[in-house]
């Protein structure tokens, strides 16, 4: 009888075996390996881990991302993460019907890259806002959320010198917004203006 479920690497189909590679790659846990790195990039390669799950079966995933954007300084994988958590989390709030849409672009004075991910979920209530950053908030059932995924975001971003925040649109759904400074400064705090 056949008893082992060991599946060889080679008999993968070449989809699923990139996948793989991606999944582990993308969790690899690299402290503070910042070089400077394409962001649209990061934003596609989160979108091909995901757009296959079940969950995103009945998303419409629409990205506008502003072609040649300039390499920003920041931890790659820490990127990945961010972006994976975002998009997660609007494809939970609309319970895996409805429109995602991802846009980069450069701001005004060309300072900052802004990315903003935005959903036609149910949106985030006044008293669910102000608590959204903090670790271990969650309104998911007991088992369902840890709670974590935000206060990374936050600790990622601010960590690569950069601000994000959430609104609700004016149709249905929520906006996050991030900003991530082109070239990080040495020294805390003093950042050029947007
Ligand atoms: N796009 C969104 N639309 C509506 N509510 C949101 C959205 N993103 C986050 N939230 C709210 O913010 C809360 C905190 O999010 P966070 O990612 O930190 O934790 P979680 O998603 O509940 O749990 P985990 O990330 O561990 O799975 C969520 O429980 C939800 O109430
Ligand atoms: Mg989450």
């Amino acid at each position: 009888m056949h008893t082992s479920s060991t599946i060889l690497w080679e008999e993968l189909p070449s989809r699923c075996r990139d996948t793989v590679k991606e999944l582990l790659e993308f969790a690899r846990q690299t402290q503070h390996f910042i070089k400077p790195s394409d962001i649209n990039q990061a934003i596609s390669r989160t979108l091909f881990l995901l757009e296959n799950q079940t969950l995103f079966q009945n998303i419409k995933i629409k990205k506008n991302l502003k072609p040649s954007l300039p390499l920003v300084d920041a931890d790659i994988h820490q990127m990945n993460h961010v972006f994976m958590n975002l998009v997660l989390n609007a494809a939970q709030a609309m319970e895996g019907k409805g429109e995602i849409n991802i846009h980069t672009d450069l701001s005004p004075r060309k300072h900052y890259i802004v990315i903003e991910i935005s959903d036609t979920g149910p949106g985030i209530a006044k008293d669910v806002m102000q608590h959204i950053f903090e670790p271990f908030f969650t309104t998911k059932q007991e088992g369902q959320g840890t709670g974590l995924g935000l206060s990374m975001v936050y600790s990622i971003v601010e960590n690569h010198g950069g601000s994000i925040n959430a609104r609700n649109r004016k149709e249905k759904g929520a906006v996050f917004t991030i900003e991530l400074p082109i070239k990080n400064k040495d020294s805390k705090g003093v950042i050029d203006e947007k």
